[in-house]
């Protein structure tokens, strides 16, 4: 059978690294684009069969290897992007122009369909400029290709992930965790494999001009997220509701480290509820169920944060019986 070609941006990172393993296993040949292979190409490269995938450095976009890409794609995904900016109107670059011009190219090219990940409960977020420079992006992709696929999913956690795990590192070492807005803020997190499986319903089925919510199967507030972290670690701490002006206080210096944990633009777009909003179809009306959920997956790779690891809870003489 003839393998689909499909260009990947954005794929070193979490989503990418899931996507890869699923399309390759299925014969598809993925052009992954990274901006530093040598950081990239070490986790990249162990994705795939040999033959399955191939990776291309690019440092910018204004350049003739892009064309050559599309030329000989069928299909186009943009995962790349950015929780908070480093520069000047990089939110703006990353979620609104590039997807422009990635959804321009794929029109130029013709191919089939354009893939772009964008985010969930942005609509309201009129406040944060991360919310709307995703919602520019979308707009501007409409606007470009009418054969694009927008996804917008809540949190995607994995063991791989920056969210359950970074939560489960910081749980296990703060003695108290701050909630923002009495951690009422609600999510419906979907497993990484259970997005990736929408997405390669998408890529194999015959959809085209779609706006996706992508959910799990529960819908759980911040609060219940970091007791059902902390009962997986096996851990008691104090959770302690931040007033508002202690939050965006907290916000500005934390925003200052080379790695935030929270920025002023995060904790503004903390204040909306993650979930469906029924404005758009979600995967539960295509029919893409869920199978994963919050509390049995994240057991499965909590013991590292755990006192004593995977196997603390059995005692010696079980080991040798
Ligand atoms: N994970 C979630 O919980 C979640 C939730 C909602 C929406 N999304 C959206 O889904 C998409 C994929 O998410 P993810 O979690 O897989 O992302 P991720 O792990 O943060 O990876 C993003 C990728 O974007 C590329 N990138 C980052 N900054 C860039 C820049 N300045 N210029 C060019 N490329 C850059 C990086 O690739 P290289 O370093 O290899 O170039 C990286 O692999 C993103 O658009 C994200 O907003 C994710």
């Amino acid at each position: 059978m003839k393998q689909k070609e499909i260009l990947l941006f954005g794929a070193s990172g979490q989503i990418g690294r899931n996507l890869i393993r699923k399309l390759s296993k299925n014969n598809y040949k993925i052009t992954a684009v990274t901006r530093n292979i040598h950081r990239a190409g070490y986790i990249l490269k162990t994705q795939a069969n040999p033959g399955y995938l191939e990776l291309v450095e690019l440092k910018n976009f204004k350049n003739d290897k892009i064309d050559e890409l599309f030329e000989r794609s069928s299909i186009c995904i943009n995962l790349i992007g950015i929780l908070y900016e480093r520069r000047k109107d990089e939110f703006k670059l990353i979620h609104s122009d590039l997807p422009a011009f990635l959804s321009k190219k794929s029109n130029q090219f013709k191919l089939e369909k354009f893939i772009h990940l964008s985010a969930l409960g942005i609509e309201k977020a009129t406040d944060s400029n991360y919310a709307s420079s995703k919602l520019e992006g979308e707009k501007r992709i409409r606007e470009n290709f009418n054969k694009s696929i927008i996804l917008k999913p809540s949190i995607v956690y994995s063991v791989d992930d920056n969210f359950s795990t970074k939560f489960m590192a910081l749980l296990s070492s703060l003695p108290f965790m701050p909630l923002y807005y009495n951690g009422k803020t609600k999510f419906s997190p979907i497993h990484v494999t259970d997005l990736v499986d929408i997405i390669f319903n998408i890529i194999e089925n015959k959809t085209e001009n779609l706006v996706l919510e992508c959910i799990g199967p529960e819908v759980i507030t911040f609060r219940e997220i970091i007791e059902k972290i902390l009962s997986s670690i096996n851990k008691k701490r104090i959770l302690l509701p931040l007033p508002l002006p202690l939050a965006k206080l907290s916000a500005k210096f934390l925003q200052l480290l080379p790695n935030p944990l929270l920025t002023e633009d995060q904790l503004r777009l903390l204040k909306y509820d993650n979930f469906k909003s029924d404005n758009y179809k979600n995967n539960y009306d295509l029919g893409y169920i869920p199978r994963k959920k919050f509390d049995s997956e994240i057991n499965k790779y909590s013991f590292n944060w755990r006192s004593g690891g995977q196997f603390a809870d059995q005692n010696n003489e079980d080991k040798i019986k």
